[in-house]
């Protein structure tokens, strides 16, 4: 598929996503979100992609769902059509680790997005936001749900309410991204996270994915339970056999993904 809206590239065992309507701030339309989901699927089904990096422009990580596409919009269109249902779905399902890059607006579905990542490099002039409540409307992409589990529930009601944006530093002391770098070296940072990661037994690291995933969705006895059986499992694997023959050996583990 040729894209439009956003630019491709795999470098490294790393798969690059660049979101890229620089005219609209990157904001979220239907072509741009189904190139996105497209992009994320083959990625997926690429045997040489071990780890994906998902970023915007320096301006703009994405300044959310565009407005001018659903301004129109009905209830009953918007209901019955499942408005960002599929897609959001679609990108939850990825189970290779995607790591958003963010600089700039991260605005409603854009920081929606960046949370649907497993986790978040920001750089230090982004700006995150759910500024939905200024359009009479609200967040609809888990700005609500995954905000507040990440930062609270004061901070998000803060921000849902209030439609505030929070710099860079205030998101990494509320837990909202990992780190925070100079805008210059954001990237580098994220290529050089996602490679660290393409390192690693792809069985494992889809493990973590899932686990990590599942602590937001059970009970904590659950999960530990799910945890520990994953855990177990991963015994049966020859990575296992490999890295920890590699750690008594004083060398690196070569891992085979077996
Ligand atoms: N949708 C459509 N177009 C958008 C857009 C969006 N979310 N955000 C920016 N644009 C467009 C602007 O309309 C403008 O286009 P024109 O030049 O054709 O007028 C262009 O991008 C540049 O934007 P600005 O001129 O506004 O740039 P600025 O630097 O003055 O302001 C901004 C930047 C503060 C991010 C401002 O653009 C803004 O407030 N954007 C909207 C943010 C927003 O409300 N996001 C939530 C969307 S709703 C949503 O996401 C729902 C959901 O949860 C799923």
């Amino acid at each position: 598929m040729a894209y439009e809206t956003i630019i491709v590239e795999v470098e490294d065992h790393v798969a690059k996503i660049t979101l890229n309507r620089p005219d609209a701030l990157n904001a979220l339309n239907s072509q741009l979100l189904s190139e996105l989901v497209d992009a994320l699927q083959d990625a997926q089904g690429n045997d040489k992609v071990r780890c994906i990096v998902l970023t915007g422009s320096d301006k703009a990580f994405a300044a959310g769902a565009d407005i001018k596409m659903m301004a129109e919009k009905s209830f009953v269109e918007v209901f019955s059509g499942d408005l960002f249902g599929p897609e959001a779905d679609a990108i939850m399902r990825v189970r290779k680790p995607i790591i958003a890059a963010v600089s700039g607006y991260a605005l409603g579905g854009g920081c929606e997005l960046a949370m649907m990542c497993d986790f978040i490099i920001a750089s230090d002039t982004a700006k995150f936001g759910q500024p939905e409540i200024n359009l009479g409307v609200m967040a609809g992409l888990g700005g609500s749900q995954r905000l507040t589990r990440f930062i609270g529930k004061s901070k998000s009601m803060d921000m849902n309410l209030t439609g505030r944006f929070m710099d860079a530093e205030e998101a990494e002391r509320a837990g909202l991204v990992s780190r925070v770098v100079p805008a210059k070296k954001l990237l580098d940072e994220a290529m050089s996270a996602a490679q660290k990661i393409a390192e690693k037994s792809m069985v494992s690291v889809m493990a973590v994915k899932e686990a990590v995933n599942r602590s937001y969705e059970v009970p904590l006895a659950e999960g530990l339970l799910f945890e520990r059986r994953v855990f177990h499992s991963l015994f049966a694997t020859e990575d296992q056999k490999e890295g920890m023959a590699a750690f008594a050996e004083k060398r690196e583990a070569q891992f085979r993904d077996k």
